[in-house]
């Protein structure tokens, strides 16, 4: 037997036991390089062929021939085996339960004064108003100027204002949209107008950014009673319970008769001369209102003579408060939620 044949079979033999402990591509082609790379055992069996004598050349070279390409085979056989399982085990390893109870949501929800706003503005349309809008940047002119607050009024005192440079301001109040909604809509008229308001005002009873609603009625023979059904009606129906109010003689430049509009205090119902909500008085403030004062018809273009109309202005972030339990005006522009919850009525 020739000596080449030999090492033949010993390198056969030798690639068919590292075969069987291949468990990775990676292992495969590291027996690959062994046997069939350039420094291979093959491939040094292949390169020695030369050197045998010619009769034992042929012979070998058939056989090594042959044994190459089993080698080929095997090593693509067992890959392709190897590549298999490596799928299968992946696919099990992604395979969703979809019984799996989810690792859950938690839910957004609206802000209690988005969702005061919502509620009046609902009870509001079931009456027949519109929403209307205006710009928070706003003119003096439709600011104060309309609203019957000239410049000269020691009105404009009673609210600081934030000016631009160039004269316009952040409304002080929603009011000067019953100017610019007379003045596209004309009469007659009912709207809410609900929106952002600013004053130069910073404590733990006020905010610089605050909201309110304001409400406008322009008719014919437009009756202090109709008013005065309007409010109790939405107070009512916001609270969910019949509520004693009273009207109190106020003033504002842009209504005449004006009012402000207290309603009983809906923690204590006067009952409680601590009451961290009225203070012992046993009513709160809710509203200020009044008839709509002849000059503010007239700078909405529409003849006082004929039309006359009521309006109101309500703090929205207080009757989030009041319905809410919510005990200081800052949390409400808090943005933690906990320290936020903590300030709810009946939070532990
Ligand atoms: N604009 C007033 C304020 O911000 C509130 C107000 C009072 C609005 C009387 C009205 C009104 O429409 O009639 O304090």
């Amino acid at each position: 037997m020739p000596e080449q044949e030999l090492n033949i079979n010993a390198v056969r033999d030798s690639f068919n036991e590292s075969l069987k402990t291949a468990r990775t591509l990676q292992e495969l082609d590291d027996i690959r390089v062994r046997f069939t790379g350039k420094k291979g055992e093959l491939t040094l069996l292949l390169r020695s062929l030369g050197k045998l004598p010619k009769e034992q050349r042929k012979d070998a070279g058939q056989e090594l021939n042959s044994l190459r390409d089993s080698i080929e085979a095997e090593l693509e056989k067992t890959g392709r085996k190897i590549r298999d399982e490596e799928n299968e085990k992946q696919e099990l390893n992604q395979r969703i339960d979809v019984t799996l109870p989810s690792k859950g949501r938690t839910m957004g929800a609206f802000h209690p004064v988005m969702q005061t706003m919502h509620e009046i503005a609902n009870i509001m349309q079931g009456l027949g108003y519109s929403v209307a809008e205006g710009p928070e940047q706003e003119e003096e002119f439709y600011n104060f100027e309309c609203l019957n607050i000239p410049s000269w009024h020691p009105a404009r005192d009673m609210q600081d204002t934030f000016y631009f440079p160039d004269g316009t301001l952040l409304r002080t109040h929603t009011s000067p949209v019953q100017i610019r909604s007379m003045l596209k809509y004309g009469a007659p008229l009912r709207i809410i107008c609900p929106g952002k308001v600013y004053r130069r005002d910073n404590d733990t009873t006020h905010s610089p950014m605050f909201n309110q609603m304001e409400g406008l009625l322009v008719d014919k023979d437009v009756s202090f009673s109709v008013m005065k059904g309007t409010m109790s009606e939405m107070l009512n129906a916001f609270f969910g319970r019949s509520l004693k109010s009273r009207f109190r003689a106020s003033y504002f430049p842009f209504t005449e008769p004006s009012m402000e509009l207290d309603i009983e205090c809906v923690e204590c119902s006067g009952h409680d001369e601590h009451c961290r909500v009225c203070h012992g008085t046993g009513w709160l403030e809710v509203a200020g209102m009044g008839m709509v004062h002849p000059n503010v018809i007239r700078a909405g273009k529409i003849d006082p003579d004929e039309y006359n109309g009521f309006a109101f202005g309500i703090g929205l972030d207080r009757m989030a408060m009041l319905k809410y339990g919510i005990s200081d005006l800052r949390l409400l522009f808090d943005g933690n939620v906990s320290y936020f919850m903590s300030g709810f009525k009946g939070a532990e």
